[in-house]
């Protein structure tokens, strides 16, 4: 099944094109505008909402922080990213105009299952982001849209969480269509953004060798640390989860802003560091942060990698190793620069002879609390 593989893990990054382009599949009309189906008969209640509430575990999470940015920014309504099992038991602030949104692969984690059946005790309306057709949270949720990335089988999660985040995009131009937050015009470019994304997927993962020969050099590496800001911040964390997941190693995402708030104590000669670099076209003033944060390092001694966009020359002269993303608007680079991290995990693995689809200690579902 693994086809020409080495492992599931290969063949599901490589199929992550596919994981975004399947899940977008007729949920953009021909008119350019975003309609997701299975979300009709809902208008009264997206309209109605005054903050939404997302909840999930791990990578699911790390997804759900990626579509706060984006929701917030094209809703204005506040949203929320709660850790399952930390919603559950904190006395969360819910009532019926939460709208509490699940993310999980699987659809069968209990700590999110227990978040979602808790949130419609205390009368909150539920959708459930899920990528297994008939799972328990989406049979208990109001509602749900279906992910298409197909069956993930290697336990660490890479095309579902792509999945996810486009997901998470579609239900935010949804709502937005529906609260008229966005004008048509708004909805249209963005939406073709994301129709360009998979092509630009591509694009990453032709790198696999450079960022595999990364991978291979840094195999006794101890430590690794991730940085990014805004939407790079998450796959910061993402990334440190993939390697720490699959490699054993220790690694620690940072939102870059943080860095000097204590983190950067930990810069010493060789200490290598991912550092996801914003477009300067979504914000310059992020963009020239991020840099300057990159030669506070540098001049520590770290071994810097910097995911950055094509055309980005400011990183130049401070990192060791540039990995290129093509251009995209910049709520959705996301699903770009989470590629490298994924790769990298999977070869620094390899590369020590470990197992990448079944790591240690891991199930691929958790159906306990
Ligand atoms: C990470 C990973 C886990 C899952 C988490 C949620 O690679 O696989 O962190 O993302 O256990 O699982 P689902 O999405 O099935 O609820």
């Amino acid at each position: 099944e693994k086809g020409g593989w080495s492992s599931f893990m290969a063949k599901e990054i490589s199929e992550q094109p596919d994981a975004v382009a399947n899940t977008i599949r007729a949920r953009i009309g021909d008119d350019g505008l975003v309609h997701v189906p299975e979300l009709d008969g809902l208008d009264e209640l997206f309209r109605g909402v005054s903050r939404v509430v997302i909840v999930a575990c791990g990578t699911a999470s790390y997804a759900g922080m990626v579509g706060k940015y984006a929701i917030e920014a094209w809703t204005r309504l506040p949203v929320e990213v709660a850790l399952s099992h930390e919603f559950r038991y904190s006395d969360p602030v819910v009532d019926a105009s939460t709208l509490v949104v699940s993310i999980s692969q699987s659809g069968e984690t209990m700590d999110t299952l227990m978040a979602v059946k808790y949130a419609a005790e205390r009368g909150a309306k539920t959708l459930s982001i899920c990528n297994t057709q008939g799972a328990t949270i989406p049979r208990e949720s109001d509602a749900v849209v279906y992910t298409h990335a197909g069956p993930e089988v290697a336990v660490a999660s890479t095309k579902a969480f792509v999945a996810q985040v486009t997901a998470l995009y579609l239900l935010g131009l949804h709502i937005a269509n529906v609260r008229g937050s966005l004008t048509s015009e708004q909805i249209t470019e963005n939406a073709a953004e994301l129709q360009a994304i998979p092509e630009k997927i591509g694009e990453v993962l032709a790198q696999h060798d450079e960022v595999a020969q990364l991978a291979h050099w840094m195999s006794d590496t101890r430590s690794v640390l991730f940085l990014g800001r805004n939407v790079g911040y998450p796959i910061s964390l993402e990334g440190a989860l993939k390697l720490k997941e699959l490699a054993y190693i220790h690694a620690e995402g940072f939102a870059a802003g943080e860095l000097k708030h204590g983190p950067i104590a930990l810069i010493e000669p060789g200490q290598p560091v991912f550092v996801v670099v914003p477009s300067p076209r979504g914000s310059q003033t992020m963009h020239a942060k991020v840099v300057s944060n990159i030669q506070e390092i540098r001049a520590r001694g770290a071994r810097v990698i910097a995911i950055a966009e094509e055309g980005d020359v400011a990183v130049l002269p401070y990192a060791d190793t540039v990995v290129r993303v093509p251009l995209a608007a910049p709520l959705f680079e996301p699903l770009l620069c989470v590629i490298p991290t994924q790769i990298f995990a999977m070869e620094l693995a390899s590369a020590k002879g470990l197992d990448v689809d079944q790591p240690r200690n891991l199930a691929k579902s958790v159906t306990v609390e």
